[in-house]
Order: C-alpha cells, then sequence, then structure tokens
C-alpha cells in the first residue's frame, strides 16, 4: 500500500470517526466563534507585505497572514532546533515558520495542499535569502513527502467545519480530516529522536487533540501558552513538544 493510499483510506475512515468530544456548551461556543468570525469577514483583500519578526514576507489574499500570536510559535521552534536539523512544516502557508527555521536548520520542506501558499513559501523563502534551505512541495498532509526529520511542525486549521474555499482551509479541516491522518502517519516521518511541535487552540476541539496525541503514542509538553482575545472571546492558544 502506497503512503497516498494509506492518506486516502484514513480520510475516508476518520470522515465518519470525528464526533466533537468537547463538552455541548464548548462546540456551541466554537459554532458561534466560526460565525462571528464569518460575518466579520472582508472579500476585498489583496496580496499584504506583512512583518515576521525580522522577516518580511508576501501574503496573497488566499494564504493565512501569520496570526499575531504566530511569531511565539515561531520562536519555539528556533529555541528547539539544533543546527543543521531537518524539519518538516506542514501546512507553511506563506512558509513563514520555515523561512524563519532556516536560519537554524540544515535544511527544511514545507509542504502545503493550497497551491497559492506553495508559490507564496517559494517566494518568501527567496526574499528572504533561504531558498538554498527551503524546499517547498504541494501535498495534503504526507501523499508528497519522503524521508525522516529531526522536528515536524504543524500549526493546523483550529476548526472541524467544512471549508467554503482554498483560504478558508487554512482555519476549517472538515471533520479533523488532516489532522487526523497527520496524527496517524507522522511517527513515520521522524528521525531517531524526532520530536513533532504542535500549535493549538480553544478556537478548536482541544480534548479531540489529545486523544490523537495519546493514541500516537506520544507524551506531551507544554512548551507555550499565551492568552489573547478573538471576536470578542478570551481564546487560549499553545504549543505542545511531542515525544
Ligand atoms: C493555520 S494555517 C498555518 C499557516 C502557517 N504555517 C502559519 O503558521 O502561519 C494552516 C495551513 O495548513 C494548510 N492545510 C490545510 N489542509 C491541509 C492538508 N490537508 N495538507 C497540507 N496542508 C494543509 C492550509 O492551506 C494552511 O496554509
Amino acid at each position: 500500500m502506497t503512503t497516498h493510499q494509506a492518506a486516502g483510506d484514513a480520510g475516508t475512515v476518520q470522515m465518519d470517526e470525528y464526533r466533537p468530544l468537547l463538552p455541548p456548551e464548548g462546540v456551541e461556543r466554537i459554532r458561534e466563534l466560526r460565525q462571528t468570525l464569518l460575518q466579520g469577514q472582508s472579500d476585498e483583500a489583496g496580496e499584504e507585505t506583512v512583518s515576521f519578526l525580522h522577516l518580511t514576507l508576501k501574503v496573497p489574499a488566499e494564504v493565512m497572514t501569520p496570526c499575531p500570536v504566530s511569531p511565539l510559535f515561531g520562536q519555539a521552534i528556533v529555541a528547539e532546533l539544533d543546527e543543521g536539523e531537518r524539519m518538516l512544516d506542514m501546512g507553511t502557508g506563506s512558509g513563514s515558520l520555515s523561512v524563519l527555521a532556516a536560519g537554524t536548520a540544515g535544511h527544511v520542506l514545507a509542504v502545503d495542499l493550497n497551491p497559492h501558499a506553495v508559490e507564496a513559501a517559494r517566494v518568501n523563502a527567496a526574499l528572504n535569502g533561504v531558498s538554498d534551505r527551503v524546499e517547498v512541495r504541494q501535498s495534503d498532509v504526507f501523499t508528497n513527502v519522503d524521508g525522516t526529520f529531526d522536528l515536524i511542525v504543524f500549526n493546523p486549521p483550529f476548526q472541524w467545519f467544512a471549508a467554503r474555499d482554498v483560504a478558508d482551509a487554512a482555519t476549517q479541516d472538515e471533520n479533523y480530516g488532516a489532522l487526523t491522518r497527520f496524527f496517524r502517519e507522522v511517527r513515520g516521518y521522524l528521525a531517531d529522536d524526532g520530536r513533532v511541535m504542535v500549535f493549538f487552540s480553544t478556537m478548536g476541539d482541544v480534548h479531540y487533540l489529545h486523544k490523537l496525541i495519546a493514541d500516537a503514542g506520544f507524551q506531551r509538553e507544554e512548551v507555550l501558552q499565551h492568552s489573547a482575545p478573538v471576536a470578542g472571546t478570551q481564546v487560549d492558544f499553545f504549543a505542545y513538544l511531542l515525544r
């Protein structure tokens, strides 16, 4: 069975399997937050030029702009990386985390399902002078990933609703299909003593994330905790280092 078939099969199975593990009031709070954020969306966004720590990034309208907490996740990644290590950036978006990590890592593979993100990550690696260390590929989770990595990082879509379009798929992973496949397959891509760092928040089903982590046999250590308001709701953001 190829990796691609395995991914597809896992995808089919888990679409039926996901049920929110949060209590009903938690599910309702997240549904309301989703509606509030949809109502606040503007269709007029174009390409933006943004600062991300010491980097400058170009972010097209179809790609997620790094969120205000994202630099903290970037710093946690850099603190964890050892010089010359191999890193995989799952769901790279604008390439922000990959370009940042390329200052320390020997090689970064940045992947994303969204073709606009793939292009943006290539542009941003070149813009910041790290194209020689950042390879960018289009991939549906691990379908186009090979080799093993010392550190695999994932800032996934936090919510489980159906995405309206490719840009919305930065925050929506229907029934957590991609997140579930990630945890079912990630061990096969870890080097000896390899680690995973995952970013998440109370905008999503934290109980389900904990179940995926436990089912995959990882111990989790919280390496980042930050609280911030999102659309009038206080949200906890955190990163786990998994071994
Ligand atoms: C929350 S954004 C993170 C972007 C970027 N890493 C950052 O930290 O700003 C999630 C990213 O995952 C990508 N994504 C969603 N589903 C995916 C899948 N099945 N395979 C690969 N990438 C996926 C989205 O296109 C999006 O770029």
